[in-house]
């Protein structure tokens, strides 16, 4: 069988002489840092093999051996994920210079066994066969990154834990959780209670498309994570080789947090927690009061995710309220600011300083440009591409995650059958074909790619997957491999033996051959199809903006 593995590595030569077999007697060599890839690979194992495989620190024959060699590279390199594996007929060698080297090593292995060993029960009877093969690796960005909007439908745990898995499965390295919007709050913050007692629950939802507004469920929804659920994602995707990066989005998409305190914004108007979807007026107020809970907040992050990145969030942010307000104009004239526009800019840079005295680097969408970041603030590019050649040109590093190819809340094809989506289309091919380091710039300034999950009308996990797969095999697919392998081995041509595998781990993905019709929001839902994704892309004509 021909050796089909997404992403595609570097290289991929296979041997002559036959397959390694894992079986009742292999074990896993590795000491020290080495022994959490080997822990994994046994659980894996354990799983989906019935095998046992115990990790020990030497063996002569019938092992799989983790080495850790070289100095090792600094995190958020491509060389801390480099990696070789040689499997011959009695040993498999797996070497890196860092752990996470080894680990994206493990998740390689996993792909050159049968897909029926991803399962979570035995179903395979052992010996399990590995291609003699070797393969070096190294991915092309630091950053690949899934994010899932845990705000607009609250995701369990057990959900996003899924998640991970599958992202890590892909080589993604990154899961961007945005926690916090108009419709939902999913964090507690101590000195704040009512964010999980209000904030957290709307009353109900819009049905169908919110642009068409015809109808609400009448039923509440709403969750959130408690600390240790936090850290127990974390912890569970450090180990899957997967950094948690949190996003508070802040300073507007904060209907939520005025729902609880409405002191906080610019007028006390007091609204609810947002019932349908969309860009809302109300913004934080740029007082002290205001900066104040935005620290507790980022305190509470800090301590919770170790993540060297914090996501702040800072997109479709009106300046509609701070235009209109005395008190946010007189406020802008006290800061300095030639005017209320401005206080954008001037919260993302108190951020900026609050959480680099955590030494936490911040990520913002791309509207945190307007009227300028911190140099050092990394740029999520989403509304453009064109907007990361110019983020790269004042000196930011950007991840590349634009509606051109990574927003997989749009529709993935043209068919009238489709579920409904959000409007927009971006097709499996359209992924696969794009190129996300524009013209002309360097490398190194793309820190990552990403893609999207935002969950408007993504009411569960199960849609959630439809949505993702097999899209995001392709957005994997280009967040590891070089232009140049992408040209040679085509992700199309993988997809069919990677769609096994898929199905191994029960993934609900769209059929390659077209919709699935009974998919939550099926047949005739979809009056908001427009492929051109205008709608969304019109955010920058707000009033005031
Ligand atoms: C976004 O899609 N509002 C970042």
């Amino acid at each position: 069988m021909p050796i089909e593995l997404i992403p595609r590595p570097v290289s991929v030569t296979e041997k002559t002489g036959g397959p390694f077999e894992i079986d009742d007697h292999t074990v896993l060599v590795a000491t020290g840092r080495a022994e959490g890839a080997a822990w994994l690979l046994h659980d894996h194992l354990r799983a989906g093999t019935g095998l046992r495989t115990p990790v020990t620190d030497s063996a002569d024959t019938n092992a799989i051996t983790f080495g850790l060699a070289g100095d090792e590279p600094a995190p958020w390199t491509t060389a801390a994920e480099a990696y070789r594996i040689d499997v011959g007929h009695d040993a498999v060698h797996i070497e890196a210079a860092a752990p996470a080297g080894l680990i994206q090593a493990v998740h390689t292995l996993r792909q050159l066994m049968p897909a029926d060993t991803l399962r979570a029960a035995r179903v395979v009877r052992p010996p399990v066969q590995v291609p003699a093969v070797t393969i070096e690796d190294e991915p092309r960005f630091a950053w690949r990154g899934l994010m899932l909007d845990v705000a607009r439908h609250f995701m369990p745990k057990s959900s996003v834990l899924r998640f991970i898995d599958l992202a890590a499965v892909h080589h993604l390295n990154v899961l961007h959780l945005h926690l916090t919007d108009d419709q939902g709050w999913r964090l507690p913050v101590p000195g704040w209670p009512k964010l999980t007692e209000i904030s957290s629950w709307r009353t109900e939802t819009v049905v169908g498309h919110a642009m068409d507004e015809k109808a609400y469920d009448g039923t509440p929804h709403g969750g959130y994570y408690t600390h240790d659920d936090l850290r127990e994602i974390v912890a569970y995707a450090a180990a899957r080789g997967v950094t948690v990066v949190p996003e508070v989005d802040l300073p507007g998409h904060v209907r939520s947090v005025l729902a609880a305190y409405p002191h906080l914004g610019n007028t006390g108007d007091h609204k609810p927690v947002a019932t349908t979807f969309g860009i809302f007026s109300e913004v934080l107020a740029p007082t002290e009061e205001a900066l104040r809970f935005c620290r507790d907040v980022f305190d509470t992050v800090a301590e919770i995710f170790p993540s060297d990145f914090v996501h702040i969030g800072g997109d479709e942010c009106p300046r509609t309220e701070w235009l209109a307000n005395e008190t946010a104009r007189a406020r802008a004239a006290e800061l300095g600011l030639s005017g209320p526009e401005l206080l954008q800019s001037w919260f993302t840079r108190q951020f900026g300083r609050h959480l680099s005295t955590y030494d936490k680097t911040i990520v913002g969408w791309d509207e945190i440009l307007d009227g300028g970041a911190p140099s050092d603030a990394v740029v999520m590019v989403w509304r453009d591409f064109d907007i990361a050649a110019q983020a790269i040109r004042k000196g930011h590093r950007v991840i590349v995650a634009p509606v051109q190819a990574a927003y997989l809340d749009y529709y993935p094809s043209d068919d009238p059958e489709e579920p409904l989506h959000i409007h927009g289309r971006i097709t499996f091919e359209e992924i696969a074909g794009f190129e996300p380091v524009p013209e002309g710039a360097d490398e190194t300034a793309v820190l990552g790619v990403q893609a999207q999950l935002w969950t408007e009308y993504i009411r569960d996990s199960r849609r959630a997957e439809y949505n993702l797969f097999p899209r995001l095999v392709a957005s994997a697919d280009l967040a590891w491999s070089s232009a140049d392998v992408r040209r040679a081995h085509p992700v199309a041509e993988r997809l069919p033996a990677h769609v096994k595998r898929l199905d191994a781990l029960g993934v609900n993905h769209r059929p390659l051959d077209g919709p699935h019709p009974w998919q939550q929001g099926g047949i005739g839902d979809n009056a908001r199809f427009d492929p051109t994704g205008a709608e969304r892309r019109e955010v920058t004509d707000l009033p005031g903006m």
